[in-house]
């Protein structure tokens, strides 16, 4: 499988940090933060990784990765003009398949310590135009993406709620998804949110709709880093990591 990172956005809640680099070179641990990510794509063997970038700090990232291959990947690079969502940035990878490729798709800010190999092998188990997420459970799921569980069947999510008030399940959506390119038709369908941002979950709740969204749930570290909070907590967790 191929896989797509994305790490565009503002980083507006890193602020002033992020008025001087990109959210996801700040260092995390011994590393600028996008290098968990690849390092966990290629630990599953993904080696074609197309990354998508705002246009801050974008000569940075040459610098740091080049073409990959000091990482053991090959990278494609992407520019996303505008802050425009998650959605967006992910429609801009669509030449990056052939049609009914499947893929894994990470967003740069997440950090965790599961191997995606054994998620990998279940999504291609699934019947072709679904999906999958994984979920972690948080202490407070207010921040992120919330699925409802089927009142009937639990193993099942009826929908995602962004940043609920009142989350009704104590998990969170986390950054990690599986599609294949069906996800780009559905990204097409889509319209901007309250905020202005194509959402992605607004792209699985079209899955879930669908009785199409399969997950399963992380069992190690996870957090994102897209806070000061939650940035130091990741720098703890993964200080003595080597990549
Ligand atoms: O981390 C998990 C959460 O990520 C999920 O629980 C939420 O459902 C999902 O919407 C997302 O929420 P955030 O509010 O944390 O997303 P944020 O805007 O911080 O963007 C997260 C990453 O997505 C960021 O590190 C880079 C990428 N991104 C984001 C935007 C808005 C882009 O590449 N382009 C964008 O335009």
């Amino acid at each position: 499988m191929k896989g797509v990172i994305l790490a565009g956005g503002k980083g507006t809640r890193l602020l002033p940090l992020t008025s001087i680099v990109n959210k996801h070179l700040l260092p995390v641990g011994q590393y600028p933060m996008i290098l968990y990510g690849i390092e966990r794509l290629r630990q599953a063997g993904v080696t074609e990784i197309m990354l998508v970038i705002g246009t801050q700090s974008a000569g940075l990232y040459t610098e740091l990765l080049g073409s990959g291959s000091r990482y053991g990947v090959e990278i494609t690079y992407r520019i996303q003009e505008e802050a425009g969502g998650i959605a967006e940035a992910l429609m801009l990878a669509k030449g990056f398949f052939k049609p009914q490729e499947r893929f894994i798709v990470l967003l740069g800010d997440n950090l965790f310590t599961d191997d995606l190999l054994p998620v990998m092998q279940r999504y291609q188990q699934q019947q072709p135009g679904s999906a999958r997420i994984l979920l972690k459970e948080v202490e407070d799921a207010r921040r992120y993406g919330v699925p409802v569980f089927h009142s009937d069947n639990p193993h099942k999510i009826e929908r995602i709620e962004e940043k609920p008030e009142h989350p009704q399940s104590s998990f969170c959506v986390t950054g990690i998804y599986l599609y294949d390119t069906s996800v780009f038709e559905i990204i097409q369908q889509i319209n901007p949110s309250a905020r202005g941002e194509l959402e992605i979950t607004d792209v699985n709740n079209r899955y879930a709709a669908a009785n199409r969204l399969e997950y399963d749930i992380l069992q190690g570290y996870w957090g994102d880093a897209g806070t000061f909070e939650s940035l130091s907590e990741a720098g703890l967790h993964m200080v003595n990591r080597q990549i």
